[in-house]
């Protein structure tokens, strides 16, 4: 067993649960079938699967059913399918500087062709997004705000719940970026008013990589266009997309053993499971916060954030030095592994400044981490600050 320290977690959470490690095995082995085409028992058997993942997803984020619950290939192709989806030309969007690559290059890529406007709101000091600073980006013709509900590179929750009202009040559509949040926090997506809800399954839902899931509001199936089309395993004899939910947007064969590795992380990640690993996640955080501002030349990002504001992610440099350099001494000299770099969300880090130093050093803390990772980090990063000055 490695003794390693892995503190990626924003990246993918790591390792699995053995349930997860225990039914691919099985999969691999004994079945290895595709859900949804076949109609042989064994074929039925993968689709039912499939089912209790979308139902035990619909009950872990509050969707009022089952089929509101998409199934994609990444959480990436999900917030795609969110934005192509839904806006046309002559669109203006709302978004923020915070958001990652995986909303801001589609929003970059359909401005560029002259699709659409998009306005991008800073955040305050502490890394947070006033609401108000959202409604006063809204335009007649706003048809989309779109927040990440926690930064990857910050770690600092987001007043989804409010911007996704001043939408709502708007006339626009709320999207809501939750790839760092789901399997983090509890999420209610009726209690949080948003229409779409993106994340991808490998990270806080602690699902294999190679699965996102989308939560479409009821009746937004009527604005939301299909991002691929293809067969769906039902109505064949059509050369027409389906209509229904889900396989108006489940074209091609499903992630059955992605699918099915989720269906078993999700009888460890239930509700019960995110509201106490919320709690002991932001313990962590709150005490890897404390610790790191005890270490002179060391600078966390953002520089007033309030630890309790902050879920599980530290972004953080020391001096002028390269966040690599930082980064490989840790895994090298440590054994503790961070991400170094921008982190794929580059207008946070121009507002940060930190994009002449090649970006930050991020820690991310998930459900295998303890207090002594915690512990032993901070003396790492202590011993690195004091001889690296
Ligand atoms: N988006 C992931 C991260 O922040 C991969 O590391």
């Amino acid at each position: 067993m490695t003794s390693r320290i892995y503190l990626d977690h924003a990246a993918t959470s790591a390792p699995k649960p053995a349930q997860v490690a225990q039914r691919l095995s099985r999969y691999f082995l004994e079945e290895g079938f595709t859900a949804g085409r076949g109609s042989y028992a064994r074929a039925a058997e993968m689709e039912r699967e499939v089912s209790v993942a979308r139902a035990a997803l619909a009950v872990l984020l509050g969707a009022e059913s089952p089929v509101q619950i998409l199934f994609t290939h990444s959480g990436t192709e999900s917030l795609n399918l969110a934005i192509q989806g839904i806006l046309g030309p002559g669109d203006h969007v709302v978004t923020t500087i915070l958001e990652h690559n995986s909303v801001l290059r589609p929003l970059a890529a359909l401005s560029n062709r002259g699709q659409i406007d998009v306005s991008y709101v800073e955040p305050n000091a502490a890394g947070v997004i006033d609401p108000q600073e959202i409604s006063r980006a809204m335009r007649s013709e706003t048809k989309l705000v779109c927040v990440v509900h926690i930064s990857n590179v910050l770690g600092t929750i987001q007043p989804v719940q409010e911007i996704c009202e001043l939408a709502r009040e708007h006339g626009a559509y709320s999207l809501i970026d939750a790839s760092q949040s789901v399997g983090h926090l509890p999420i209610d997506v009726k209690e949080m008013g948003c229409d779409l809800l993106a994340a991808p399954a490998h990270k806080g839902l602690l699902a294999p990589l190679g699965t996102g899931i989308l939560y479409v509001k009821p009746g937004i199936e009527n604005e939301l266009q299909p991002l691929l089309f293809g067969g769906t395993g039902t109505k064949s004899e059509s050369p027409m997309q389906p209509d229904e939910l889900p396989s108006r947007y489940e074209s091609g064969s499903l992630n059955v053993p992605g699918i099915i590795g989720l269906a078993a992380a999700l009888e460890v990640v239930t509700p019960e499971f995110v509201v106490q690993e919320s709690a002991r996640q932001a313990k962590l955080t709150e005490q890897l916060i404390e610790g790191l501002s005890k270490i002179p030349g060391l600078k966390m990002y953002p520089f007033n954030a309030s630890p309790t504001a902050q879920a599980g992610v530290v972004s953080l440099s020391i001096a002028q030095h390269d966040p690599r350099v930082i980064g490989t001494i840790l895994d090298e000299h440590f054994q503790i592994e961070v991400r170094t770099g921008f982190h794929c969300a580059p207008k946070t880090h121009d507002w940060l400044k930190t994009a002449p130093l090649g970006g930050t050093v991020r820690i991310s803390i998930g459900h295998t981490t303890t207090e002594q990772n915690i512990k032993t980090t901070i003396a790492a990063l202590q011993e690195i600050s004091v001889s690296m000055g």
